[in-house]
């Protein structure tokens, strides 16, 4: 860790951030230097990430409960003295079915995890930033399919429509108090469960190939550049940068 690193002696909660994109964006803030508090309904993984970088702790969270995402929060600020980062980033997929075939299980438990969470995340966080009177970032995992209809997901589609507004209304709200609300919006990402999506499938060549096509620039993003961008948007670097969905995603949303 470099003691000149961008994000040096920050203090961050990454939740969902024993795998995937959570996992790579942890990795990413403590390698500029933050001390990361890995949140996680996941404990094995989750102490696993914690052990591997420097300065972080584990916080075993269902972030769809708000009691526990309170108390996530208190933890960070005990531990570390306060917060600076809060990237909401835990979810789920959504099981595929067109609307009127969808479950209201399925709606309640994607909309619980994707888009409650995000907002205990946003309401306990930028609460614990405001109180300390320091600057903060939030971060919150949208999508592409918030900005965008694809069949067959709507509760995910709409929870991320959701986390896009969330984030905008936050944002304005708590501007002039120095804290910065964006929401990072990725296409298909080339995560190990996307592989394992791809090997599973009756053809995966063809698979491949359309994700390798899904978006004008060729191939698929990785976890690291997701992680690059959150990188960049709790920096200092995109300081003037706030209410943004920004899309990873090679183009996809421009057409
Ligand atoms: N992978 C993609 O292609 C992609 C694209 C766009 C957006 N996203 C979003 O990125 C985020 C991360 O997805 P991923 O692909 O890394 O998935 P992942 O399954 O690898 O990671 C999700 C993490 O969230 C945790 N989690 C799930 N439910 C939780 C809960 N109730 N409380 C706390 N933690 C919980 C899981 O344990 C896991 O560690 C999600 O919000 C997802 O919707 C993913």
């Amino acid at each position: 860790m470099s003691q000149t690193g961008k994000l040096y002696d920050r203090i961050a909660i990454v939740t969902g951030a024993a795998s995937g994109l959570g996992k790579a964006i942890a990795e990413g803030l403590s390698a500029e230097g933050a001390k990361v508090m890995i949140a996680d309904i996941q404990e094995e993984k989750g102490k696993i990430v914690a052990n591997s970088l420097k300065n972080s702790i584990f916080c075993a969270v269902d972030v769809s409960d708000p009691t526990q995402v309170e108390a996530m929060v208190k933890k960070a600020v005990d531990h570390y003295g306060k917060v600076d980062i809060v990237v909401n980033n835990a979810g789920i997929p959504s099981k595929q079915a067109p609307t009127a075939e969808s479950s209201l299980e399925n709606w309640r438990k994607v909309m619980s995890i994707n888009l409650d969470g995000v907002y205990f995340g946003m309401k306990y966080g930028i609460a614990a930033m405001v109180e300390k009177g320091n600057k903060g970032v939030i971060i919150n995992m949208g999508s592409t399919t918030g900005m965008v209809a694809f069949p067959d997901i709507a509760p995910y589609s709409a929870a991320k429509a959701g986390v896009i507004q969330l984030s905008k209304c936050a944002a304005i709200e708590y501007a002039s108090q120095g804290i910065r609300v964006n929401a990072i919006c990725p296409t298909v990402v080339n995560t190990p469960l996307v592989e394992e999506h791809i090997n599973n499938s009756d053809d995966p060549e063809k698979m491949r190939e359309a994700f390798n096509n899904l978006n004008p620039l060729p191939g698929m993003p990785t976890p690291e550049d997701v992680a690059a961008t959150a990188v960049f948007l709790a920096s200092d670097e995109a300081k003037f940068l706030t209410g943004l969905a920004l899309p990873v995603d090679g183009g996809y949303t421009a057409r």
